[in-house]
Formats: C-alpha cells, structure tokens, sequence
C-alpha cells in the first residue's frame, strides 16, 4: 500500500526534477503549507523573494504565494514566465486599495508622497512614489523625500510605522483580514496559559495586539530572530504556515500559534499538485500590462534601492 508520506515524497522528488530539466526556480512565501516550503529552492518574506525572483537566471519562476507577489516578480523580471499555481491565490488587503481612488487620495495631498506596501496590485504600484514591505516600511517612510507620506493599503502597518516617525503619515483604511481576525484577547490567554514565552507578532496585527507584543517582526526577520535568541518558547502572532519555517531552522525552540483563527486561506491554496501541474502546463502565467509595468517598475526598484 501506498502512505500518503509516500506519494508526497514521489510527488516531491518529480516536481524537483521537473523543476531542473526546465531550468525554473520554485519560490515559497513563509506561509505556504510545509510540504511546498519543503520543494520550495528559496522560502523568505516578501523582501527576500522580490529580490531573487529580481535576480534570477532561471526561465521560469514557480510563485508559491499570492497574486501580488507572483506580479511583483514579472514586473522586475520581465523576461521570465511566472507561474502562480491556483491564479485565485489573491490578497484581499490588495484588493482594499483600487488606482480610481488612489489617484483621488493623490489629488487631495499633492504634498505628500505615496508609500505603497507591496500587498497591493501592479494599477496601485503605478500611481505610487515607492513601494515598502513589512522588512522596511519603516527606513522607506524616513528615507522617502517628502513630510508628509499616504501609506497605502495597510493601516496597520502604516500606524506601526507612525510610532517611528516625525512625518505624517496619512492611512489607507485598508487591513489583513487573517491578523485582524486574532484579537488582543487571544494574545491575553495565550500569554496566561504561557506566561514564560516571548512574544512576538507581525506588523499586520492591530495596535492593540501590538502593544502587548515583545517583538514586532516581518516574517523573515521572525526566522533571524529564532536564530538569535536562547528564548526557548515563543508566541508567534502571525499565519500558522510561520510555524512550519520556524521548526525548519531552530527546532529546539517551541513555538505556539495563539488563535486558530491565524490561517490566511489564499495562502493556502497552493498544493504539491497544482505546482507540479503548473511545470507540466508551464501555466497559469502571471502577465502584467506593459504601460503599468513599466510605471509600477520605478515603484519596485526605488524601493529596492532604498531599502
Ligand atoms: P512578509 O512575509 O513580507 O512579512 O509579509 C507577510 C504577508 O502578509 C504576506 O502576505
Ligand atoms: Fe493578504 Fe493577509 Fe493573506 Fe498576507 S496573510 S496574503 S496580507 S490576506
């Protein structure tokens, strides 16, 4: 009889060799589900994979993540066939935020410079100065040329961001609905029945989450930070595939996820199977319009250079 551990581990291993004979390079967010972590040739937070899939040599990138990033890739590596597994993998904060309004929020602050998180779609990204994720927001919104800045989509992040900051940052009223379903509450009992663990959290979570955190982190300084610490149990209020990345480089340490709630479902949608369909097909292929590639590029690049 065939084990499920065994036909994952087949599955695997075709996709790997698959993934060799057509010279692609298979990307991972840190919330993909373990075993396509596990296939993955680079899992990082959204920083680390734009700048690989930025760089890269390969013909074709497998984005193993959400549309927004998938996109992000073919606007800095144009040349390249980007493939995103399930092509309904989307970010609804991304969606919270459309280039109409944008453009209305610009002509209303035309002091004011536009800081857009890259969770937000290649329209928005045109219309905006410079792009941040959760790794640099705050150097991007000092650095940015301008006192005062409309963050866009993420108001939390954008009001973490305010707490380092003279400028003023005007916020976007969009949010993750996975962190925002965990509550201050949670956090209160997991703490109680784990008054030992450290605590930290993503920048995504609300204010109040926030305040009673130890460590406010992306998701790929959450891995440099289990490296670091000789803390051996750690609360960690971000999406559960986090959990999965943190055993892979420190397992002595216990991790505990604080609300079951903590699950994004588009992150979710990406299974062995449809990565090892989308090297067979070469597709669904992630395009982007050239006009507003070439205006979201700048978008992309002075965040590169920035950060
Ligand atoms: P980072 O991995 O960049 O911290 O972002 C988290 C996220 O929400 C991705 O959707
Ligand atoms: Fe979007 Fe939140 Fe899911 Fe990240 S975790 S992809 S921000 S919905």
């Amino acid at each position: 009889m065939i084990t499920t551990a065994k036909r994952t581990e087949a599955l695997a291993a075709e996709i790997k060799s698959l993934a060799a004979r057509k010279n692609a390079l298979i990307l991972a967010h840190n919330y993909q589900r373990e075993e396509v972590q596990a296939v993955a040739d680079y899992t990082g937070d959204s920083l680390e994979l734009a700048r690989i899939a930025a760089d890269t040599a390969a013909d074709i990138i497998v984005f193993c993540g959400v549309h927004f990033m998938a996109e992000s890739a073919a606007i800095l590596n144009p040349g390249k066939k980007v493939l995103l597994p399930d092509p309904t993998a989307g970010c609804p904060m991304a969606d919270m935020a459309g280039p109409e309004d944008l453009a209305a929020m610009r002509e209303r602050n035309p002091d004011a410079s536009v800081v857009t998180y890259i969770n937000s779609s290649a329209e928005v990204k045109a219309l905006s100065d410079v792009c941040c994720t959760s790794a640099n927001a705050v150097k991007i919104v000092q650095r940015v040329d301008a006192r005062r800045v409309i963050f866009v989509p993420d108001r939390n992040l954008g009001s973490w961001v305010q707490r380092f900051t003279d400028k003023e940052v005007i916020l976007w009223d969009g949010f993750c609905p996975t962190h925002e379903r965990f509550t201050a509450a949670d956090l209160a009992e997991a703490k109680r029945l784990h008054p030992d663990a450290l605590v930290m959290v993503h920048p995504e979570c609300n204010p109040e989450v926030i305040d009673m955190a130890d460590e406010v982190l992306s998701t790929g300084q959450m891995v440099k930070f289990v490296r670091e610490t000789d803390r051996a149990k750690i609360i960690v209020g971000t999406e559960e595939g986090m959990i999965h990345k943190l055993k892979s480089v420190a397992p002595e340490r216990e991790y505990i996820l604080p609300s079951k709630a903590l699950v994004c479902p588009n992150m979710k949608k990406t299974t062995l199977e449809k990565v090892h369909a989308a090297l067979v097909n070469e597709g669904p292929i992630v395009t982007v319009d050239p006009e507003v590639r070439e205006k979201s590029l700048g978008c992309l690049r002075r965040m590169l250079k920035l950060s």
